[in-house]
């Protein structure tokens, strides 16, 4: 089923901290809840004026139930980098954004022994829904696209640069099953070094399970991730965070250099196309 993208006012019903530079703002809105699914985005802006002009994209982290188990809004996760998310990190109770979506294709329906998370930074915020899917703790989008994404097991390969910025796990640690590896670039916690390093050893294991990797954080760990995947012939899915003015096709800001047959290349619209695309398919080199 096609679904339309919406717009509308959301009111914001808390702000919380994950770690430093890192907030958790939670919307109602209660239309584009029940119709989101993992990996899909929406554009957020503030309302009635003209700073920030353009809206910003965020991805899902999860939906929010009632009482009953009726999905009645979002949250978010976002780290601070600029204009919109500094305003987001001051929002109030009862404040409004503007928001439109859902957006994007969102991770592809898939089924597999293990799906393997591997998350750099802020990168993790799409893992939380998809975790929660495959594990069957909650259900996403309209009754006919539920459950796409299925495995026997899954983990989560989670890389910051130190201890500071590792997000409060409580998030994710409540989601029975779900394997959890940390690192961190300068040891203060987890394993020191890569998250290449631990995606490694799970990609060679000698188990006969099959295996998928979603890859979603900054884009030359994405790279790495995918071409570790392609030497292991592992399907590999990355969530691309190209910055997007429209969010749904119309000002081809947001082009990624796709590989089209017999070693030509050509642009693809993340907005509309993605963000999620095979990692075999982005042309690296160019971005
Ligand atoms: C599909 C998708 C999903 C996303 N999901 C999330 C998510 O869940 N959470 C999240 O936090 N982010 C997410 N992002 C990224 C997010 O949209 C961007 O970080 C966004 O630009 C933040 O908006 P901003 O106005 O705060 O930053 P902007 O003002 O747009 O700044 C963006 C970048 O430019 C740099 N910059 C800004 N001003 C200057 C300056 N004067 N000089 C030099 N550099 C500057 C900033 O440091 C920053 O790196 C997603 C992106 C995409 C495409
Ligand atoms: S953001 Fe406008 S075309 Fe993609």
């Amino acid at each position: 089923m096609t679904i339309l993208a919406m717009q509308t006012e959301a009111q914001v019903v808390e702000l919380s901290i994950l770690c430093e530079e890192n907030y958790r703002v939670r919307l109602n809105c209660e239309e584009l809840a029940q119709q989101i699914l993992p990996g899909q985005f929406f554009m957020l802006r503030k309302p009635g004026g003209s700073d920030p002009l353009l809206g910003r994209p965020f991805a899902l982290y999860d939906t929010v139930l009632d009482e009953t188990g009726r999905a009645v809004g979002i949250d978010v996760g976002f780290h601070v980098v600029g204009k919109m998310t500094g305003i987001m990190q001051k929002l109030s109770p009862g404040e409004t954004l503007e928001l439109w979506g859902p957006l994007g294709n969102g991770f592809p329906a898939i089924q597999t022994d293990h799906l393997i998370q591997v998350a750099g930074g802020i990168g993790y915020t799409p893992f939380v829904a998809t975790s929660r899917e495959v594990l069957m703790q909650k259900k996403y989008g309209t009754d006919s696209e539920r459950c796409r994404i299925q495995a026997e097991k899954a983990s989560l390969i989670y890389g910051v640069r130190e201890k500071r910025f590792c997000a409060d796990m409580s998030d994710l640690s409540d989601i029975n099953g779900l394997d959890i590896q940390l690192c961190t670039e300068d040891g203060t916690a987890g394993h020191h070094g890569l998250v290449t390093d631990l995606l490694q050893p799970m990609l060679t294991n000698d188990s006969n399970e099959s295996k998928i990797v979603f890859t979603c954080g900054p884009i030359r760990m994405m790279q790495a991730v995918a071409q570790l995947c392609e030497k292991y012939n592992t399907e590999c899915w990355v969530s691309l965070e190209t910055p997007m003015a429209c969010g749904f096709g119309a000002c081809f800001s947001c082009v990624v250099p796709t590989k089209q047959t017999e070693g030509e290349w050509d642009y693809r619209r993340s907005c509309l196309e993605g963000p999620v695309f095979s990692g075999s398919e982005i042309f690296w080199e160019q971005m």
